[in-house]
């Protein structure tokens, strides 16, 4: 592959943008016009495209279908108040992803092909980042096992695709979870840490379950003995302890999310004090029975920071202070968004600008 890339753009005859009701957008409804494509195929990236949003030809046999090799990312592209396009943390979405390839036995994807790929997609597709505060162009970069082969191995082609989706907020409300002391998303050692597939079709029966019992996402605890809070549903998390911003360590078993570093070093830029370190069920038992867990709150790319008002260990319910606009959560929502949109400076350098 050249570093100079030139993707050449196919474009739709028909838009679907007038379509869309940007004041009620919901999470992953939508897709954009165009997406990216490219084949590994003789042990290299060839034919990058970017071409209208269609179905693609895929055999029955197609080795993703059947041994799981499917790896993604979930990125957003933000629209300042004068008009341009930012994307967050291109650089450290892609060393991610390329981590996850690497634990699912598939090929890299080269950084110049991952940026120029996103770029000219967010170019052609320009007028589908939501203007609206709160809303944002979702993007779903992902590679899977194309070869057609019904014989258990590591598969030698595949595609790398870009696909878009503008979105709105995706919780609505403070949420209600549940610590999981059952089933296990993640053991140390597994693929918990990679953004693979398997990891979220995994987690689906128990999140159902718990949403069944009127909660809004699981707590996952660790494997080897449930003593540990690892993550919740779609999002890592963190909690207040004694005006101390606190989150669990990064291992194998947990997503090194984007958003969880980003509110990390805010912390760290503001004077906040924050320590990574495990946080036991029975301790976190004890802080709700005395009232001094000041607030939990889960953070993603699709959540953003998504505040926790409810929490049940092993069938007590326990409700945390009401979320005020003093919260920590909101004031690292509000910085985020303020460096996205170039509001504020981005002295890390965490913006792409299209
Ligand atoms: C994300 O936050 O980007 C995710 O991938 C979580 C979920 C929407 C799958």
């Amino acid at each position: 592959m050249q570093t100079a890339l030139q993707i050449p753009v196919t474009k739709t005859a028909q838009s679907h943008l007038s379509s869309i009701d940007f004041n009620h957008l919901e999470f992953g409804k939508y897709v954009a016009d165009h997406m990216f494509k490219a084949e590994w195929i003789n042990k290299q990236w060839a034919s990058p495209v970017i071409v209208p949003f269609a179905p693609i030809p895929l055999s029955p046999v197609a080795l993703a279908l059947h041994y799981g090799q499917t790896v993604f990312e979930g990125m957003k592209a933000y629209r300042t108040p004068e008009g341009k396009i930012s994307i967050f943390r291109l650089e450290k979405h892609h060393d991610r992803f390329n981590r996850s390839l690497d634990r699912m036995a598939m090929p890299a994807v080269p950084f110049d092909l991952f940026k120029e790929g996103l770029l000219t997609l967010i170019k052609t597709d320009s007028n589908w980042v939501p203007e609206k505060e709160g809303c944002s162009l979702y993007i779903r970069p992902f590679v899977f096992a194309s070869e057609a082969r019904l014989g258990v191995k590591v598969a030698d082609e595949y595609y790398f695709m870009i696909v878009t989706s503008p979105v709105g907020p995706y919780y609505a409300q403070p949420l209600k979870v549940k610590v999981e002391m059952n089933y296990v998303r993640s053991a140390e050692g597994g693929t918990g840490f990679a953004k693979c597939g398997g990891n979220y079709g995994g987690s689906f029966y128990p999140t159902a379950k718990a949403k069944e019992e009127g909660f809004d996402q699981v707590l996952w605890t660790d494997a080897k003995g449930h003593q540990f809070i690892e993550e919740s549903g779609t999002m890592n998390v963190f909690f207040v302890i004694e005006g101390t911003l606190v989150t669990p360590p990064l291992s194998t078993s947990i997503l090194d999310g984007v958003t969880r570093d980003s509110i990390l070093q805010i912390a760290k830029d503001l004077g906040i004090p924050a320590e990574v370190k495990p946080v036991s069920i029975e301790h976190l038992k004890t802080l709700l029975q005395e009232g001094k867990l000041q607030e939990a709150f889960g953070a993603g790319t699709a959540a953003v920071v998504a505040p926790i008002r409810h929490i049940s260990i092993e069938d007590h319910l326990y409700e945390l202070p009401e979320i005020t606009e003093n919260a920590l959560s909101l004031k690292f929502k509000k910085i985020l968004h303020e460096i996205r949109t170039g509001m504020v400076a981005d002295k890390h350098g965490w913006n792409t600008w299209v």
